[in-house]
Order: structure tokens, then C-alpha cells, then sequence
């Protein structure tokens, strides 16, 4: 294909967020950019929209903007299929307005290029148009791209605040169908705070983790406490899911260089990014940075390729026999699997490879174990006993 009047694409596609979205019909099923990359601007204005609707499906994982599509009295209008259910979506997953459907992170852009979740549209959130008129799907490229790529009609929110990743991370402009400007600052996760209880399992994580690894790191106090006790250590790498700020400063202390990664050496390989403006400034632009969509970042079978590949996980409870719960407390869907699965299948695979489940020993501020003689009644088991290598909490490693 030759581009040659990608600045014309461009003029013809802008429209506003209102006229953006009146070209969405009613009965279709949407994706919306994942987590932080959530544009903001569409959203408003399909909610501002609704009359004009009926029934929309809107498909999502981390759900971080208002969440306003899943309240009470939006049912006529919307409804929500949740990949993933996050802190604005739980309510309304355990009332029955939205559902849950399981999935590994890694086989959602399948979903949508095999048909089994067709797209008619997706609103997604990319950078400015470079020279050539590449926009760079910046902080979350994971299944937005997957899902532009599958979708009948395209609609961008290109904001001058999106840094630009580098990678497999590009849509070009004569691929938008319409493109709205936006400006306001891309959502920030400020750092978790870190208490004694973290520190401990940061510590314990860390003594596992040899020079020369690669890491899987998600999000939260435990990851941030890991990062803490990894001053010393010499060459590690990054090939996770996501990063957020903790890397930035090993990167900058010489910790994190990757020079001895066995697969994409020299670069932190992520499928999406969550953190504050410093992560987003670090990443703009780094050619140390390397976005990918998540059916290649988390497939087990590339992950596995990663000599000394360590994935440090959460869960709500663990039993006896190893099973480990992350996305529900008894019947209660708060949360997903999300890439836990995919990292800790491609880890224990991987030659030396060590799948870590770290969590504090208590929940509820102190009110119950999470390590358990049984699940609950009706607890998911995300991760099966036979795939953990270590548990970790503040009293030591099993
Ligand atoms: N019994 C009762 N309540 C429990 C509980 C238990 N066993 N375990 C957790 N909870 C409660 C907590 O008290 C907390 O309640 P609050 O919000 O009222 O304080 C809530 O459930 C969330 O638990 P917490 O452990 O604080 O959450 P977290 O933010 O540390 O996340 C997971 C932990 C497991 C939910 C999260 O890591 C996850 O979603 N994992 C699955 C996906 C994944 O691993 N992806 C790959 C990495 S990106």
C-alpha cells in the first residue's frame, strides 16, 4: 500500500466526539481501549449520546475512566461484557447489569479475529501521527490493536498526551475510519503505599531472582516492594505484561539493562503500561521500549523463550493443596485471569524459569487468611495446583 495523502485521511476523518460516535449503530458490540488507554472523550460522549441507542455491548478489561455506561438506569442503552472486572465495573457485574466472560488475556485478540466475539467497533486512543502517518497505540496496546484491526469501523481519539511506544504498535491514519482530537492528560495510577507486610514478601521475592532474569512484574504494593530489593542485582530484563513507575528507576540505576535476555535482548518487551506522567515521559519515543499486541506478549509458547524468566502474581486465596483463586471471593467475581495464566504457564516452561504467587498472608485488614484449608464455596481456581513453583507471604517461601 502506498501512502501518499495520509494528511488528507486525516482532515477527512476529524469530526468531533458527538458526530464520532452518532455513527454507531444500535445492537452493535464495541471494544474500548484497555485500562489507562480508555478514550475518555468518546466515552462522554456516547454516554451524553444514549438516547440514540439501543442495546450496545461494550466489550472492555480494566475499565479505569468513569464507568458511567454500567450504572444503574444505562441497561436500555448499554451492556457491558467484562473481560476483566475492575473497581468501576464489580457493582455492577454482581448486581446482573454486566457479565464476566473468562478468559486467558492472551487468546482475546483470537476472540475477535475467529469470529467468536465479532467487533463492529472499536474506540480506541493513540498518539499524534508521526511523519510517515503511523499513530502509536502508546499505553495500551494489548488487545487494541487486535481489535482495531478487527473491527468494522474505527474511531480514534488521538491525544497529544499519548507517548508513543515503539514496536508493533502502530495504526495508520488511512486505517481510521474517524478520528476525534483530545488533549486531557492520559488516567495515572499513582505508586501503591508500601507497608512492613510488603516489604517482607519483597524481600523473600527478591531472594529468588538471580542476575541475568527476566521478569514478569503486575501491578500494586508487592510488585513496587520487589522492585525495592533489586538494587543489587546485575542484568535483569523486563518482558511482562505491563510495567509501571518501579522500573523506570532501575532502568536508571543500571539494574534493568536486558543485555541478557534470550529473546528481544536489549529491550523491556509490555503489552500495555499503567503508572504516573514519569512512566509516560520514559517510555515516549524509547527505542529500550518494545509494545506488542498480548496474543504475542503473553503466549506461553514466547514467554517460555525467555531463559530465567521469573512472573511474581497475586491471588485472594490459596488452599492446601496449592490452588490458587485470584478473581473472586466465593461466588463474587472481583476480578479476572488475566495474563496471571499465560505468564505462569510460559515461566514454568521456561529453562530456570520460576512462577512466584506472592501475597500478604491476610485480607480485610488482618481479618481473614487467604491461605485456606479449602477454597470457598464457588471460588474460581485460576491458577491450578499444578502449575505454581513458590508461594511467598511475609513469613517465607513454600
Ligand atoms: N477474603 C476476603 N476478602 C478478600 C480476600 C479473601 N481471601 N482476598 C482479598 N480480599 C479483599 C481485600 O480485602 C480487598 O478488599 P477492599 O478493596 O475492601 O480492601 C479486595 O478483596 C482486593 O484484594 P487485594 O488483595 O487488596 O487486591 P490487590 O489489588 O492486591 O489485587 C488480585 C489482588 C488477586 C485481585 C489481583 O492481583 C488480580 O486481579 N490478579 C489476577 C490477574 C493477574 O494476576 N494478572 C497478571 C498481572 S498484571
Amino acid at each position: 500500500m502506498v501512502f501518499v495523502n495520509w494528511k488528507d485521511s486525516y482532515k477527512n476523518a476529524l469530526v468531533s466526539a458527538e458526530e464520532a460516535v452518532s455513527k454507531i449503530k444500535s445492537n452493535s458490540r464495541i471494544v474500548v481501549s484497555h485500562a489507562v488507554g480508555e478514550p475518555l472523550d468518546l466515552i462522554d460522549a456516547l454516554v451524553k449520546n444514549r438516547e440514540q441507542y439501543e442495546n450496545l455491548e461494550i466489550v472492555h478489561m480494566v475499565a479505569m475512566g468513569k464507568g458511567e455506561y454500567v450504572k444503574p438506569g444505562m441497561e436500555k442503552y448499554f451492556h457491558h461484557n467484562a473481560l476483566f472486572v475492575g473497581a468501576s465495573t464489580r457493582e455492577a457485574v454482581k448486581s446482573g447489569r454486566a457479565d464476566y466472560t473468562p478468559c486467558f488475556f492472551y487468546e482475546v485478540p483470537r476472540l475477535f479475529k475467529k469470529g467468536y466475539l465479532p467487533i463492529d467497533v472499536a474506540l480506541i486512543q493513540v498518539s499524534e501521527p508521526d511523519e510517515h502517518g503511523y499513530c502509536s497505540f502508546g499505553v495500551s496496546n494489548d488487545y487494541s490493536k487486535p481489535g482495531a484491526e478487527s473491527a468494522k469501523l474505527v474511531i480514534a481519539e488521538v491525544n497529544k498526551n499519548m507517548p508513543r511506544t515503539l514496536g508493533d504498535s502502530f495504526i495508520h491514519v488511512s486505517d481510521i475510519d474517524y478520528i476525534v482530537e483530545s488533549s486531557h492528560p492520559i488516567i495515572e495510577l499513582k505508586p501503591a503505599k508500601i507497608g512492613e507486610v510488603e516489604k517482607a514478601i519483597g524481600k523473600y521475592c527478591a531472594s529468588l531472582i538471580e542476575d541475568g532474569s527476566t521478569l514478569q512484574l503486575g501491578i500494586g504494593a508487592i510488585p513496587d516492594a520487589v522492585l525495592l530489593f533489586l538494587k543489587d542485582k546485575k542484568d535483569l530484563g523486563i518482558h511482562s505484561e505491563m510495567i509501571s513507575d518501579g522500573v523506570v528507576e532501575l532502568v536508571e540505576a543500571g539494574v534493568i539493562n536486558n543485555k541478557k535476555k534470550t529473546l528481544h535482548p536489549g529491550k523491556i518487551v509490555v503489552t500495555f503500561l499503567m503508572g504516573t506522567k514519569r512512566l509516560y515521559d520514559f517510555i515516549d519515543n524509547n527505542p529500550m521500549i518494545e509494545s506488542y499486541p498480548v496474543d504475542y506478549v503473553n503466549d506461553p509458547m514466547v514467554i517460555m523463550k525467555n531463559y530465567k524468566m521469573v512472573s511474581i502474581n497475586s491471588c485472594v486465596q490459596v488452599d492446601l493443596m496449592g490452588q490458587v483463586c485470584s478473581e473472586s471471593i466465593g461466588l463474587k467475581q472481583i476480578s479476572g485471569v488475566g495474563g496471571q495464566v499465560d505468564f505462569i504457564r510460559g515461566t514454568s516452561m521456561a529453562e530456570d524459569g520460576k512462577a512466584i504467587i506472592a501475597i500478604p498472608s491476610t485480607a480485610a485488614h488482618g481479618k481473614v487468611s487467604r491461605i485456606v484449608p479449602f477454597l470457598d464455596e464457588g471460588a474460581a481456581v485460576t491458577t491450578s495446583r499444578n502449575e505454581v513453583d513458590y508461594i511467598i507471604t511475609e513469613y517465607g517461601i513454600a
